[in-house]
């Protein structure tokens, strides 16, 4: 059992939640996780990355949660949407998809004041062999790093764990954007690196929240971004994709909050 004592913080600054706050989490979590199901059928070659944000919009809406990017920095939109070389933060457009497209879509919903974070690969009709393996590693490091999550092993643990299995498959893990602590905020301590030495960093404490959100790049691993300041893309041009899941330390590894309640997170076969 964890203590009562509020607001707890490890040295590193990174907040302990209690208990009861998981549950918070899970509600929080489940609504992202559902609206990123509810898109899933719309993703469709013809259909502009605007359509699919005005759609999520109104989810977020419906399932009686709040947007947590719009208004965030000065971020305009419900879902960050990024397109085949796109790393992150893809700005919804008029734009439209074509087949063959790989997309990330990132939504991040804050519900009774906690913020639930996630985001999966799509596919806009046809996936090509090459995508669908960059689409299954970048999945499968994003596994790697949650088998990590327990307590007594560090935050580079989990970095080593993500980076040693994605270069070990010839592709290569983004450094100039980390997973990070939230809960009652959007972006707190630790930067959850996807890359690192075993050991090293912050010791994992049962009830730390955060993200893993690893970006993998078919290509090299060096980013720009563009004049828009937000969008994120491959300086070689190569194609990238990225999973996220918000989870939990718990006593013995780690609580999932933004599992799919359907069961797809894995755009091409249950999981
Ligand atoms: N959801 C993103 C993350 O995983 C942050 C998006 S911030 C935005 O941390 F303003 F670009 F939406
Ligand atoms: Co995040
Ligand atoms: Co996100």
């Amino acid at each position: 059992m964890l203590g009562d004592k509020k607001e707890q913080k490890t040295k590193d600054g990174i907040r302990i939640y209690q208990d009861a706050d998981f549950a918070g989490m899970h509600k929080a979590g489940q609504v992202a996780a559902r609206i990123l199901d509810d898109i899933a059928e719309h993703v469709v070659p013809g259909v502009s990355t605007a359509a699919l944000d005005k759609i999520i919009e109104d989810k977020v809406t419906d399932y009686g949660s709040t947007s947590a990017t719009i208004g965030y920095r000065g971020y305009q939109h419900a879902s960050c949407i990024s397109v085949n070389h796109v790393v992150c933060h893809g700005i919804p457009g008029e734009k439209t998809l074509k087949d063959g497209d790989i997309l990330n879509i990132d939504v991040t919903v804050i519900v009774d004041g906690w913020f639930g974070d996630t985001s999966r690969m799509y596919v806009a009709g046809k996936l090509s062999r090459k995508t669908e393996r960059l689409i299954q590693v970048t999945h499968d490091a994003l596994f790697k790093g949650i088998e990590a999550v327990k307590p007594g092993n560090t935050f580079g643990d989990i970095g080593h764990a993500i980076q040693s299995y994605v270069e070990a498959q010839r592709m290569s893990v983004v450094r100039d954007f980390c997973g990070h602590g939230l809960g009652q905020v959007f972006h707190a301590p630790p930067n959850v690196l996807h890359y690192g030495k075993a050991g090293s960093g912050p010791v994992l404490e049962e009830g730390m929240f955060f993200t893993i959100e690893p970006m993998v790049n078919l290509g090299r691993p060096e980013t720009k971004v563009l004049a828009d300041d937000w969008t994120a893309v491959t300086r070689d041009k190569s194609l990238s994709a990225q999973f996220e899941h918000s989870i939990g330390v718990t006593a013995d590894g780690a609580d999932i909050f933004t599992l799919s309640p359907s069961g797809l997170f894995h755009p091409t076969y249950a999981s």
